[in-house]
């Protein structure tokens, strides 16, 4: 700390400012703010000014200090990016799963035959937690070059208590260790594990009464999530396990309406989860709930393109009034990519979203989707030193341009951690 940073002249500073309280919905979600030669002063960690170059250079000059300056002409500078929802820390790959899809297997079918989540579930089991770190810690190396400086990661590939646990420590060991910021949450409603397939009410009990007050006591995650999905947990099961973590204080989220329509874009307005993710069949009901209920919407791409599924509705949610976000869900199965930056260009081209949008649902909304509207997610006095710049003019660019990494710079915390 006690370093100061000047990213100068942007060719377009986009400050998303105004909406640290709520989440942005409808055509509030086209507001970015932006300023043309825009300039950013950062100083022990934290925003201290951001507005158009001449203005800030006045204050700064006055005050006589030395700072870093970082030349952002011809380019864009935009708040770190967010990503609300990866299953961050596992054990090995699933190509091999990936070549039956290809060959007609679904998903679901590979995990009803005992692979899918179940597979890396036992791969986890068996690595240590120095392992789990080293893994994901190079994953986040990776998604720190494409922009990205906060991520949530869930576990889930324990379905018993010590593996759960181990996850989650290892999130908080990467936390510590590496620049980009961890928000944990508990999934140990992924799966039924084998040993409970007779009798899932139990496994669903155990989670209840055993696992999520441990998570509390041990405070290893601030949020709860459910995989609610036909043949993983009914929507009935969900909502017990979404209830008891919220009467112990964890926030609801929800895997809803993925794979199949099942009420769950319906259970997460009822239970007031801060989240429903994927909803690629999300019932019209279902969105109006969501709307109603100020449940946030994360939309996942990259899961419909890798499942070779049909889209979540990003246009129709955002037009009936559902505050949306979007994220990688990078995870061995569904969605093994931790670029960012492909997921906002799909969300373009196969959800009807435009690039404004786009920039709202990965900065601000999604910093509302994991509770931290108020620290990042845009660019504003106070707020963390998290910038992204990208190598294009303007924000249309970085949508339009596919398939390039254009991340020039990343700086975090206050700290140039990639440049
Ligand atoms: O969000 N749907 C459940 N969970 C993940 C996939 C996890 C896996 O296949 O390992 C998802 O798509
Ligand atoms: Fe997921």
């Amino acid at each position: 700390m006690g370093d100061t940073i000047l990213i100068r002249n942007a060719s377009q500073l986009v400050t998303l400012k105004g909406s640290s309280e709520a989440p942005l919905t409808g055509q509030g979600m086209s507001n970015l703010e932006i300023i043309e030669n825009g300039t950013v002063w950062i100083k022990d960690g934290v925003i201290k000014a951001a507005g158009r170059d001449e203005q800030i250079m006045a204050d700064y000059e006055a005050g006589n200090e030395a700072a870093e300056i970082i030349d952002a002409r011809g380019r864009l500078v935009v708040p770190g990016l967010i990503d609300p929802h990866t299953h961050l820390i596992h054990a090995g790959s699933r190509e091999e799963e990936f070549n039956m899809r290809l060959s007609g297997a679904t998903y679901m079918d590979i995990m009803n035959a005992g692979g899918g989540i179940h597979a890396t579930a036992s791969k986890t089991r068996m690595a240590s937690r120095e392992e789990l770190f080293r893994k994901a810690f190079a994953n986040l190396n990776e998604f720190l070059l494409h922009g990205v400086t906060t991520v949530e990661a869930k576990s889930g590939y324990g379905m018993e208590w010590e593996t759960e646990k181990k996850q989650l420590l290892a999130a908080k060991d990467l936390n510590e260790h590496h620049p980009i910021d961890i928000i944990s949450t508990f999934m140990g409603a992924h799966a039924v594990p084998a040993d409970y397939k007779e009798r899932p009410e139990e496994f669903v009990d155990h989670i209840i009464d055993y696992m999520l007050p441990k998570i509390v006591e041990e405070g290893l995650a601030e949020f709860n999530d459910v995989f609610c999905e036909q043949g993983v947990f009914r929507p009935d099961q969900a909502r017990r396990i979404l209830e008891a973590g919220k009467k112990l204080g964890l926030k609801a989220k929800i895997h809803a309406d993925e794979i199949e329509p099942y009420q769950g874009a319906e259970l997460a307005a009822e239970l007031g989860a801060i989240t429903a993710d994927h909803l690629l069949k999300a019932t019209d009901a279902g969105i109006k709930r969501m709307a109603e209920a100020g449940v946030i919407g994360v939309l996942l791409p990259g899961t419909a393109f890798f499942l070779m599924a049909e889209f979540a509705n990003g246009r129709k949610m955002i037009d009936s009034g559902v505050p949306v976000a979007l994220s990688t869900d990078f995870n061995p199965g569904s969605s093994p990519t931790v670029s960012l930056p492909l997921i906002m260009n799909l969300a373009c081209l196969k959800m009807g979203m435009t690039p404004a949008e786009v920039i709202t649902a990965v900065t601000i909304n999604a910093a509302h989707a994991i509770g931290r509207g108020k620290e990042i997610g845009s660019i504003e006095i106070g707020k963390k030193g998290d910038i992204t710049i990208f190598n294009v003019p303007n924000y249309m660019k970085l949508q339009y341009s596919f398939g390039v990494n254009h991340t020039h710079t990343v700086i975090k915390n206050g700290r140039v951690v990639v440049r």
